[in-house]
């Protein structure tokens, strides 16, 4: 049977609808951006403000924040896209895969906005609107830039994973679960 399009079993959708695709891939081109911003603003000590390239980093990563608080909220009164049809061992490890990456979606900006409160950074939603201070200057949270750094590494890894995951299927399983977020 051809399941390309929204196909329904019962009530249960086989594709993902077009608010969490468009939510998913608009995750992916902001975190496409921010790494690179994080990876080429100026050595972050060097700034009393952000500015340039790093006032871009906050503004794109609270961006982050609230598109991963959108996809949270619709993923509870979305439609159930319904589990992809693999073996339970594959599920599991999907699964597992899936709520690392949105635990990680949470805790990468939300560690680097307690560093930002730290070095005395002022943070705006998109860079427009002020959000709460998260830590005082010279506090804690001013020393915790690499933990900000290691778990953007994990989040990257669990990117990796996930990305090696769909060209399994496609390649391997030629399954195309691909077209499940197309
Ligand atoms: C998912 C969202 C985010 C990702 C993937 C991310 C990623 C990164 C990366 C790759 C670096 C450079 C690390 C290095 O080269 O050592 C970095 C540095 C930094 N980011 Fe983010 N970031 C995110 C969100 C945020 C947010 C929301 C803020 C602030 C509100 C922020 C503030 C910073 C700061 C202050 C640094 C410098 C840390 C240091 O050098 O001690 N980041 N980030
Ligand atoms: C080229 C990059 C990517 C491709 C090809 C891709 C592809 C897919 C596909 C096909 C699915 C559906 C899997 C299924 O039905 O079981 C999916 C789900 C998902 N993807 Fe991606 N993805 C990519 C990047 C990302 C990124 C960067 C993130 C976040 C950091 C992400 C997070 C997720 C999550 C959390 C789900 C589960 C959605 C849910 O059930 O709510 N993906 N992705």
């Amino acid at each position: 049977m051809n399941t390309s399009t929204t196909i329904r079993f019962g009530r249960t959708p086989t594709r993902y609808d077009a608010v969490s695709r468009l939510l998913h891939w608009l995750s992916l081109m902001l975190l496409i951006a921010q790494f690179g911003l994080g990876w080429l603003m100026p050595d972050a000590d060097s700034m009393k403000t952000p500015a340039g390239l790093a006032a871009w980093h906050v503004g794109v990563g609270t961006s982050l924040l609230a598109v991963l608080t959108a996809r949270l909220v619709w993923a509870v009164v979305r439609p159930s896209p319904g589990a992809a049809e693999q073996s339970g061992v594959l599920r599991f490890l999907a699964t597992a895969v899936h709520v690392s990456l949105y635990a990680a979606l949470l805790f990468v900006p939300v560690l680097g906005w307690i560093n930002a409160g730290g070095r005395g950074w002022v943070v705006r939603l998109a860079g427009l609107w002020d959000m709460p201070q998260l830590a005082m200057p010279d506090s804690l949270g001013a020393s915790i830039g690499e933990w900000h750094s290691a778990s953007a590494t994990i989040l990257l890894i669990l990117i990796g994973l996930h990305v090696f995951a769909v060209f399994v299927h496609q390649i391997g399983f030629k399954d195309g679960l691909l077209r499940r977020m197309l």
